[in-house]
């Protein structure tokens, strides 16, 4: 296995370890969480009572392939826990997400869980936002030409994200995409506040003040990153909760 995919596995194995019987748990998209799924679906196998809350139709696949119950937040507004990737994470747990294009289902389904766990690889931590990944906003195609002329305005490259037959690439929730390259973001929060006042924007992939927990998978073991701790190396990953209030996570930007 490549070191990138051992270290999204180790990543993924000691979040299993958060998961705890009967729990309604959030499940992310993309590469990394992939190998939580599998955990998962070896937990149900042996017994183990979950359901799952999926952030995207692929993940809703995946999970089905691997028997995981799915329920909606329609019946299960609250999740104990969502465990999902990112794209970069800065020492403050604030996120970049949105490169597998599930941001918003990603963002209410974090919102709504007691505890938001994200796993990564080494590569995605980083000490500014956006040193590496383009920030991804999803807006109502309606609208997407206003906001781009918006979005190059507040000093970004945009490209409007494209499938592979070169039409614009549509995302679960009917929306475009995005992807502005601002390089390095010195006020995340300051950012969020002037993307979310552009009319076509539904919201941005900045994840801000909502994650509990890091999981960062090296080639020889795990690294936690918790919220007001910085980080911990741990060989097995160490257990010690913290305990976050949704109300206290919810004190970042979720409030246009
Ligand atoms: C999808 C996401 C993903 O969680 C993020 O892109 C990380 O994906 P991967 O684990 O494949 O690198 O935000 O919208």
């Amino acid at each position: 296995m490549a070191d990138v995919e051992h270290m999204k596995q180790l990543a993924c194995q000691r979040a299993a370890q958060e998961v705890q019987d009967g729990m309604v748990l959030g499940l992310g998209t993309g590469t990394t969480v992939y190998y939580f799924l599998q955990e998962l679906g070896r937990m149900v196998r042996t017994g183990r009572r979950l359901t799952g809350v999926p952030t995207s139709v692929r993940t809703a696949e995946i999970a089905t392939q691997l028997a995981i119950p799915l329920t909606t937040l329609d019946n299960q507004p609250h999740l104990d826990l969502a465990v999902d990737g990112a794209d970069e994470v800065d020492t403050n747990l604030n996120l970049i997400k949105g490169a597998g294009g599930a941001l918003l289902r990603e963002k209410i389904i974090a919102a709504s869980a007691d505890r938001f766990v994200v796993v990564v690889d080494a590569s995605k931590v980083v000490t500014q936002l956006g040193e590496r990944y383009p920030l991804p906003v999803e807006v109502v195609p309606f609208g997407h030409i206003p906001a781009i002329r918006t979005l190059e305005g507040l000093g970004a490259r945009v490209s409007l994200r494209r499938s592979t037959d070169g039409q614009p690439w549509v995302s679960d929730n009917g929306n475009y995409i995005l992807d502005c390259h601002f390089g390095p973001i010195p006020d995340p929060v300051a950012l969020q506040k002037k993307l979310l006042a552009i009319p076509a924007v539904v919201d941005s992939g900045l994840f801000l003040n909502m994650t509990d927990m890091a999981i960062v998978g090296h080639a020889d073991g795990v690294r936690l990153l918790q919220r007001g701790e910085g980080a911990r190396t741990s060989a097995d990953g160490g257990g010690g909760r913290p305990h976050t209030t949704r109300s206290a996570r919810s004190s970042g930007l979720q409030d246009r």
